[in-house]
């Protein structure tokens, strides 16, 4: 049996921060009510320099010290984001010329916030079919460029930055499971107002997101919690034996909602939120580099990524370190 297991991790924050004081100077808007409905208390906000393959550059080479290779060893490259670069070529293609890998594959996925899921599990498919050996998994995000400042219902919510690991293939067990999901019909919750296909034939650059808050909240609590049972279910691992959950940092009470309802204790659980916000496909990549940085996640102990997002789309995965 073939797995995939992560063998570095890294991550890139902008140096400009963004402090929910801040906020109340560009908007109609509080500390204590952003802390209190989100957990959220500053996020980072990319300069001029920041662009998505950038900060991706700066994420991946962070892993790839970590994992102890060199980029010709990668045999493919995944980023994940919603707000890519150029329409077209991929940002992987953009970070592959930076890396200087040899011409291995590259591409991009868009499954919003569950993009890394989803791009670790498209990984994992390759090296478990033997078709490649390594894999460098990139989500970068750089959300504020659809940050209207304006909307207060919106604006408070998100930040940048970017998170990467290294798959590898081994004969221990890393990724155990993974399940992934997405439901279309329900596209308009959350989405940004890109019109490329305008009557004008005129490219809109994406300027706003539009999200019906409430509903969106109930629904990813449901998705949340029902998706770790789900991956859950297929292995011979319960929910107490799981060590770590690294769920997507849309909102602390959102998890806080999750935990409760799968009667996971809370030190268990790690969040960045805080001084993050929402970076979408990033978050967990993120929230996964600084437990690993900081010795929390150890190895042999089972962790479970969460995550769900616009499309709507989302995914669980059960990873041995
Ligand atoms: C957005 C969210 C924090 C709002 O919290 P909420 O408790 O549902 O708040 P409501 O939408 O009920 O709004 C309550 C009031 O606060 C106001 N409000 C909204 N944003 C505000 C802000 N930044 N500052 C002050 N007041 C605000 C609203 O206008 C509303 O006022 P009203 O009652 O006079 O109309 C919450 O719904 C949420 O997190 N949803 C999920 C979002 C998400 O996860 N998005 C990304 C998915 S990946």
């Amino acid at each position: 049996m073939i797995y995939s297991k992560i063998i570095g991790t890294g991550s890139y924050l902008p140096e400009k921060v963004l402090t929910n004081f801040d906020l109340e100077k560009m908007t109609d808007t509080t500390d204590e009510w952003i802390v209190t409905r989100t957990g959220i208390h500053s996020r980072h906000v990319a300069s001029a320099k920041d662009l998505p393959v950038y900060m991706a550059e700066q994420a991946a080479s962070k892993a790839l010290k970590a994992a102890r290779i060199k980029p010709t060893d990668i045999d493919l490259i995944l980023v994940t984001t919603v707000a890519p670069e150029k329409f077209f070529p991929s940002t992987a293609c953009l970070l592959q010329s930076r890396l200087q890998t040899n011409s291995c594959m590259a591409f991009d996925v868009n499954a919003a916030c569950s993009g890394f899921i989803y791009g670790l599990t498209i990984a994992d498919q390759f090296i478990k079919s033997k078709m490649i050996k390594r894999a460098l998994v990139v989500s970068s995000e750089v959300m504020t460029s659809f940050v209207d400042w304006q909307d207060r219902n919106t604006c408070v919510l998100f930040g940048d930055g970017a998170g990467a690991a290294v798959v590898e293939a081994s004969k221990e067990p890393g990724i155990i499971a993974s399940k992934l999901h997405a439901n279309g019909k329900l596209h308009d919750i959350i989405y940004s107002d890109t019109e490329l296909f305008a009557k004008e034939k005129t490219c809109i650059k994406p300027a706003r997101i539009h999200m019906k808050g409430r509903e969106l909240y109930k629904l990813a609590i449901k998705a949340m919690s029902s998706i770790v049972k789900e991956v859950l279910a297929d292995t011979n691992i319960k929910i107490s034996d799981v060590d770590w959950l690294i769920p997507h940092q849309a909102n602390q009470r959102m998890i806080e909602m999750v935990i409760k309802k799968l009667h996971f204790p809370s030190e268990k659980v790690i969040i960045t939120i805080g001084d993050q916000a929402n970076t979408s496909s990033a978050s967990i990549p993120l929230a996964l580099d600084y437990a690993v940085r900081n010795n929390m996640i150890k190895s042999g102990q089972h962790v479970v990524l969460d995550a769900f997002g616009a499309g709507l789309a989302w995914g669980g995965m059960l990873i041995k370190f």
